[in-house]
């Protein structure tokens, strides 16, 4: 049965009362929408760091943002637009989710570009912190006083490769296959006759090789023997010199020698020679100079424990090359002459800083290094 007229006529304006409300918040929410949509950009450009676009993103999509509240009022609007409405706040949200990211690559470049065409900072400016300048190794240091005093007395530099052959360590230097020193200086033996030299005396062979005299050489390099304790190290440096000519003596190895001496130790260092034996000379001599930890004023020695009280201190082996040496080199010995010299550059530096022990130049320790 229907109601009576009158209450008809209030549920009928009811429901119209509703629907003017659904349809009024419908609109309420269209042009929220419309606003957000049109404002957005323009929020978004004007944020100039990455912080104040966050902040501007999260006004809008945040959990109290804008677009957040608009969404809250869906279920204000008729039944039937909220499908429609949905869509169109997700299509915003994407919209602003794309326009954010657009935005922060944006800002992001133009930093980088900031940075990147800036001036670029005065490396000339002096460092906050103090920083200590390199400086070189003692044996790097020594190598070249004695290359500048050997260049300067004429002699040209070689160089050769630290693995060698046999013959060329060995043989060709007058070492017979079972001779005691080849065994003394207990190499370390690669493949195929191979070793890493045991001194630099392989260059002597393989300049006499390859040319003619008269040549005048000297050769720095590593050696490498079977040999580890205070005064010797597996891996060392040698410089080795020689000279090949017409009526080359003794005479002239000696002025060498005192030029030498004189230029890096100083003026008036004595030298003297004691014989001795090597393979690849004839005479053979080992060289000693004044001592030079115990030198007094007056040019005389005292006498310390550097040099067993002797005044005297070895610095290295040399002779007159061997006729086998040339013969090996295919090299005349009625014609040539000359003469070859072989020193360790640890020792001479250890003469030169007083260092007393071999490991000190290979542990690199600053403390060390920093006093030369
Ligand atoms: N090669 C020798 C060594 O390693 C040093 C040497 C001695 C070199 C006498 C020479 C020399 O040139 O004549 O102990």
């Amino acid at each position: 049965m229907l109601p009576p007229p009158r209450a008809r006529v209030r549920a009928e304006c009811g429901k119209d009362a509703t629907n003017a409300m659904e349809t009024a918040a419908k609109d309420t929410i269209d042009r929220a929408l419309a606003a957000l949509a049109e404002s957005f950009p323009a929020r978004f450009e004007a944020a100039e760091t990455e912080q104040a676009l966050r902040d501007e993103n999260a006004k809008i999509l945040g959990k109290k943002g804008e677009l957040t509240a608009i969404l809250k009022e869906l279920g204000k609007a008729p039944p039937e637009a909220r499908k429609a409405i949905g869509e169109s706040v997700n299509r915003l949200k994407r919209d602003v989710e794309a326009r954010f990211e657009a935005r922060l690559a944006a800002i992001a470049k133009r930093l980088r570009d900031a940075d990147l065409s800036a001036r670029p900072f005065d490396l000339t400016l002096p460092p906050r912190i103090p920083v200590g300048r390199g400086h070189k190794h003692p044996i790097n240091a020594v190598r070249e006083d004695v290359i500048e005093i050997f260049r300067g007395l004429g002699f040209a530099v070689h160089d050769g490769p630290d693995v060698e052959l046999e013959e060329n360590n060995f043989g060709k230097l007058g070492f017979p296959p079972d001779h005691p020193a080849t065994d003394m200086q207990d190499s370390f033996w690669t493949t195929g006759g191979h070793l890493l030299r045991t001194h630099t005396s392989n260059i002597q062979v393989r300049a006499m090789s390859l040319q003619k005299p008269p040549m005048a050489f000297i050769a720095p390099g590593s050696v490498f023997r079977r040999d580890d304790d205070a005064t010797h190290s597996p891996m060392f440096h040698q410089l080795e010199a020689f000279l090949v000519d017409e009526r080359v003596s003794m005479a002239h190895l000696r002025g060498v020698l005192a030029e030498f001496a004189a230029r890096m130790y100083g003026p008036g260092t004595p030298v003297r020679l004691r014989p001795s034996y090597f393979p690849f000379v004839e005479p053979g001599a080992e060289v000693d100079i004044g001592c030079v930890f115990c030198k007094r004023a007056d040019g005389t020695r005292a006498g310390c424990s550097l040099c067993k009280h002797t005044g005297w201190i070895e610095i290295l082996g040399c002779g007159m090359i061997h006729p086998v040496v040339f013969e090996a080199c295919g090299i005349d010995p009625e014609r040539w002459t000359g003469f070859a010299l072989g020193m360790g550059l640890e020792r001479i530096a250890m003469l030169r800083y007083g260092i007393p022990n071999i490991k000190l130049y290979f542990e690199n320790d600053p403390r060390f290094l920093a006093q030369f």
